[in-house]
């Protein structure tokens, strides 16, 4: 199956001149859906996690039930003010201004390894800043992965860990 024929490309969205990947269109086909969590599944497999992080809020929808799927734990890296407790975050670089990430002080357990899953990369800068917290909390980020890569950014060169996407666009 050719899972960009699932994927929705919508035009000048959330700004003039940005084309914007949908994922609804390929979560609401039962079918699609099913293939591309399987080949997730595949590719995060090979590399043994026993905990896969979700960015919000997209990342959730892939990363919950993939966790689920390999018998993993499943931990939130989510925007900032969203978690009880104690939480460590970090602030990173967008092309204007600055954004935010938290997770929960005692969400990494010691020896944990840790995939962290979204549905796309673009930057690079949301999963490079998921890494790096992760990294602070005391976790082994032993891959990243995500639905589409948008190669033409260069978003993999920032990340310090084997980096896998089932769908690129150029
Ligand atoms: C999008 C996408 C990734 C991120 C990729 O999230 O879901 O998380 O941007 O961009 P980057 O590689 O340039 O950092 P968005 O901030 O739109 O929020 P959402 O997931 O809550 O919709
Ligand atoms: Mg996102």
């Amino acid at each position: 199956m050719d899972l960009k024929q699932h994927i929705r490309g919508i035009p000048d969205f959330p700004k003039p001149g940005i084309l914007f990947y949908d994922i609804s269109t390929l979560l609401r086909h039962a079918d699609a859906w099913q293939v591309a969590m399987g080949r997730l599944a595949n590719v995060v497999r090979a590399y043994h996690p026993t905990v896969l992080a979700g960015v919000e809020s997209r990342g959730f929808l892939l990363a919950a039930p993939l966790a689920l799927k390999l018998g993993c734990g499943f931990v939130m890296l989510r925007k900032p003010g969203k978690l009880p407790g104690a939480t460590v975050g970090l602030d990173y670089a967008l092309e204007y201004g600055t954004d935010r990430i938290e997770i929960q002080a005692d969400a990494i357990e010691p020896g944990a390894r840790v995939v962290v899953v979204d549905d796309l990369l673009a930057t690079g800068g949301t999963m490079a800043a998921g890494i790096q917290l992760l990294q602070k909390v005391g976790g082994d980020v032993v891959a990243a992965a995500s639905l589409i890569e948008l190669t033409f950014l260069g978003g993999r060169d920032k990340l310090d860990v084997p980096f896998e996407a089932l769908v690129q666009y150029d």
